[in-house]
């Protein structure tokens, strides 16, 4: 299929049969520590008017001490350091942006988020292209086929050029970019950005500390004034870019972005605010509006279906440690919430009132009492809902599970109190049926947990402790990835790789590096790998 440029602001939307669906977003920035989603963030949100400018710059200038003073209480209580949703109104739309944390609190929740989200926005420092933890946090969202628009970020810093940008996520990620904007210099000369779409140039001023809104010209691509503002030279070079842009690189197609196989590119500067508010309006009127909750047979549950549906995608020990209460949050997959009505959780075969239901704004919390598909609400209750957990009315539709993944870091699990081994199977089981961590174990029987990220282990240890009164050592086994295979191949690796077994008896092997796994699965064709637990061997 050959992609065609549409022209976006001409492009005809179907006629709404529900607003509130229509108007939803529900959304990820995948980004490597440091290349701005915290700032990126606080962009957007002051676009939807949440934040007031005296009070950001504040919080923003507070945000290391404020958010480390957090940070140490939530590891002191021995919960998880993630905020988790925040939603706000924009130009009509309401946002759910989901946080993916990255840095040190990296975590399997992290890749749940991922689940409930309809699209993400990539984030790249453009002066240093693609990272790991991207790679990673794409790998996930690919896999699920959802629609990813990249944002080059810190275009006012030197960056790479944007044709090795372009190459770079070709190359390194496997999907085709296509740019959108095109950016007129960067660093000390960034002036703007080019909107391919549009045919229109934006110009911006800076302004002292970062800005609110950058003020903004628009004009032709053509404008004389362009040269004195850019100089010849560079004047000369973003033309000849826009010009091979247009002709070299592929065009954007909806219906191919929307399957997950192209990414539309942007560029711009999140710190001086240039470019973020095209890239918001465009990203709106490109992404999805919220997909319903995927059943066995590949279908989904029609978001527009009066029967509600909803699934919980994270589980977070409350503050309130007397209560030992737990905040589940939930996407809502179709029909309307309402406060106090009945649901059905199909893995209890019960009914469950939702009495107290709250909306997030980062840490802050209040109750609501309605809630569409594509919104995020946390239910308060004390160790009811598990993961994966699927609410609904009427009869349970034929949900397809939350997909498990394969851990990264494994440690040998030694208790430090025989008096308390009642306590610690107690909690080893509770916890890991909560998620906190996978419990697999030997073949002589020890237990090994796993996890994607140190955060996990930290957090389990504590808990198994402080709730559970059973003090516990990890040993780290040295080992960096795993998959599943299938019973019939556990014999033909070699004493290098270690076998151990998840919860359900099914055979997991560990490499001791990325490297040693690519190295097996060149050699060895015929043995199968599965990144999540083969649906067969259940
Ligand atoms: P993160 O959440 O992805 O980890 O990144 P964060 O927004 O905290 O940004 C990381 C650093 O990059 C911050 O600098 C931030 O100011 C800077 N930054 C973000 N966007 C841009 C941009 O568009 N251009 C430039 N030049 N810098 C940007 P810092 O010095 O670590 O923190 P701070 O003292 O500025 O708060």
């Amino acid at each position: 299929m050959t992609p065609t440029m549409q022209n976006l602001s001409t492009e005809k939307k179907t006629p709404s049969e529900n607003p509130e669906i229509d108007r939803r977003r529900a959304f990820a920035i995948i980004a490597h520590p440091d290349a701005g989603k915290t700032t990126l963030t606080e962009k957007l949100l002051l676009y939807g008017g949440a934040i007031q400018l005296a009070g950001h710059v504040r919080a923003r200038k507070d945000r290391k001490t404020t958010r480390s003073d957090w940070m140490a209480m939530e590891k002191e209580r021995g919960i998880s350091v993630t905020t988790a949703a925040l939603q706000f109104e924009y130009n009509g739309y309401r946002l759910n942006l989901l946080d993916t944390p990255g840095h040190e609190d990296f975590s399997e929740d992290t890749y749940r988020t991922l689940m409930a989200v309809d699209c993400a926005v990539m984030l790249l420092d453009a002066s240093r292209g693609v990272e790991t933890q991207t790679i990673k946090l794409f790998h996930v969202c690919r896999e699920r086929g959802i629609p990813i628009v990249t944002f080059m970020n810190k275009m006012d810093r030197p960056a790479k050029d944007p044709f090795v940008l372009m190459d770079e996520v070709e190359k390194t990620l496997g999907i085709t970019a296509v740019p959108m904007l095109w950016p007129m210099g960067s660093g000390e000369d960034f002036r703007g950005v080019y909107d391919l779409t549009k045919d229109l140039v934006y110009r911006y001023d800076r302004v002292a500390g970062g800005s609110f809104r950058a003020p903004e010209k628009t004009g032709g691509i053509d404008d004389p004034e362009l040269e004195s503002i850019m100089g010849e030279e560079l004047c000369a070079t973003f033309r000849e870019g826009v010009e091979l842009a247009r002709g070299a690189l592929p065009r954007f197609d909806s219906e191919i972005f929307l399957k997950g196989m192209i990414t539309p590119v942007f560029f711009g500067s999140a710190i001086t605010n240039f470019g973020v508010q095209l890239f918001l309006d465009s990203f709106l009127e490109l992404s999805p509006s919220p997909a319903g909750l995927p059943l066995t047979d590949g279908t989904t549950l029609d978001p527009r279906s009066p029967q509600f549906s909803a699934f919980v995608f994270k589980l977070q020990a409350n503050m309130n440690q007397k209560h030992r209460d737990r905040v589940a949050f939930v996407r809502i997959t179709s029909g309307v919430f309402e406060r106090g009505m009945s649901v059905n959780v199909p893995r209890l075969g019960k009914q469950v009132r939702l009495s107290s239901p709250v909306a997030f704004f980062g840490q802050e919390r209040s109750t609501i009492d309605n809630a569409y598909p594509g919104d995020i609400i946390g239910l308060i209750n004390p160790g009811l809902y598990r993961i994966g957990d699927v609410l609904c009315t009427g009869e349970p539709p034929a949900y397809r599970p939350l997909p498990v993944f394969a851990p990264e870091i494994f440690a040998r699990l030694i208790p430090t109190d025989t008096q308390k081994l009642k306590q610690f199977r107690k909690g080893v089981q509770e916890l890991s049926e909560e998620g906190v961590v996978q419990v697999f174990s030997t073949a002589e029987g020890l237990p090994v947990i796993g996890a994607v990220g140190q955060l996990q282990f930290d957090l389990f240890r504590f808990r198994l402790e402080d709730e559970y009164g059973a003090p516990c050592r990890l040993e780290n086994l040295g080992y960096e990835c795993s998959r599943w295979i299938r019973e019939e191949d556990r014999n033909k690796f070699s004493s290098y790789d270690l076998i151990i077994r998840d919860e359900h008896n099914r055979p997991v092997v560990l490499f001791k590096s990325e490297y040693r796994m690519r190295n097996f699965v060149q050699n060895n064709a015929n043995i199968q790998l599965f990144e999540h637990p083969p649906e067969n061997s259940d």
